[in-house]
């Protein structure tokens, strides 16, 4: 695996292996990696000849007061895990070398970020969406894999891979776990040893949603309140937002239709650490 820290440099060994042919795979992320990331990695290998894994933790995603400061940094180890998991390249650049002074372009997708993380975190997918159309722009990759744990981030780059007519393809990667059910994140390492152990109410209360959908619940306020106190019985946990949506719009849902995709996911505070989990399922039933 090699290192790539220059975006020129990153560009033209995309293009090289484009002209060879090759197809190339690209994972970002904002390193810290995890056996979530891994997944990530080892699926891109199914997408293509050339792997690419970026490690850039984006200051332009983080609003004021949130953890862009103690946010975990340790490239070295994540060279090793992204080799490991069969990256060809880490692309790790700076700061600066993303956003050279001057910089005055933002990419901003409307109306999906109006609700949900978009609407707890003003400003956040502006940086998402900016920083993954500049990473697709230097990494040119055909297919570029993303986690379902972010799965409104899922819907937003969808929509400005498409509106910008990149080109790139998506694959979804479902959300990988600890054994007692909490998702993997980089965010876990913040939590207390107690907040560790209260932690996995946020799955339960997602195990709790998809048993009422399939066993006839179909009222969104029902299964929101069942969400709210399956969560409160974790006496650290603070609700943040839960929500039962349709998967598309991300509009939350009155009532459940037969055949549709709803996306049921939630924000929850431990102290100063905030953790969200989702989970899309399809309602059964006659349509
Ligand atoms: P980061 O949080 O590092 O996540 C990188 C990718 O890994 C995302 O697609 C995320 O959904 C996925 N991921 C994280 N935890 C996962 C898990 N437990 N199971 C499966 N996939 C998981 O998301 C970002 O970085 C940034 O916003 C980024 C897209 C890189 C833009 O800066």
């Amino acid at each position: 695996m090699i290192l790539v820290t220059d975006p020129r440099q990153m560009q033209r060994l995309s293009d090289d292996a484009r002209c060879e042919g090759k197809d190339v795979a690209f994972v970002p992320t904002m390193g810290a990696l995890h056996a979530g990331h891994c997944t990530l990695i080892r699926r891109a290998l199914e997408y293509g000849d050339l792997v690419v894994v970026s490690v850039f933790v984006n200051p332009t995603q983080f609003g004021p007061g949130e953890d862009l400061a103690r946010y975990p940094r340790d490239l070295d180890r994540d060279a090793l895990l992204a080799a490991d998991a069969g990256a060809d390249v880490l692309f790790a650049p700076s700061a600066e070398a993303m956003y050279p002074p001057g910089s005055a372009t933002i990419v901003d997708v409307e109306r999906v970020t109006d609700v949900l993380e978009g609407k707890a975190r003003p400003g956040h997918f502006r940086g998402v969406a900016t920083v993954v159309a500049k990473l697709a722009n230097i990494v040119r990759p055909h297919v570029m894999l993303l986690g379902q744990k972010d799965a409104q981030q899922v819907v937003v780059i969808r929509r400005m891979l498409e509106d910008l007519n990149t080109g790139v393809q998506t694959v979804v990667v479902p959300t990988v776990r600890e054994a007692d059910g909490l998702a993997l994140s980089s965010r876990n390492a913040y939590l207390s040893a107690e907040e560790r152990a209260q932690a996995p109410v946020l799955s339960k209360a997602l195990r709790a949603v998809e048993e009422r959908v399939r066993t006839g619940e179909r009222r969104g306020d029902v299964l929101r309140t069942a969400m709210r106190s399956t969560i409160g019985a974790a006496p650290l946990a603070a609700i943040d937002y839960v929500s039962v949506a349709d998967a598309a719009t991300l509009r939350e849902m009155d009532a459940l239709a037969a055949g549709q995709e709803i996306l049921v996911s939630m924000a929850v505070r431990f102290g100063t650490t905030r953790l969200i989990d989702n989970t899309s399922l399809i309602v059964q039933g006659k349509e």
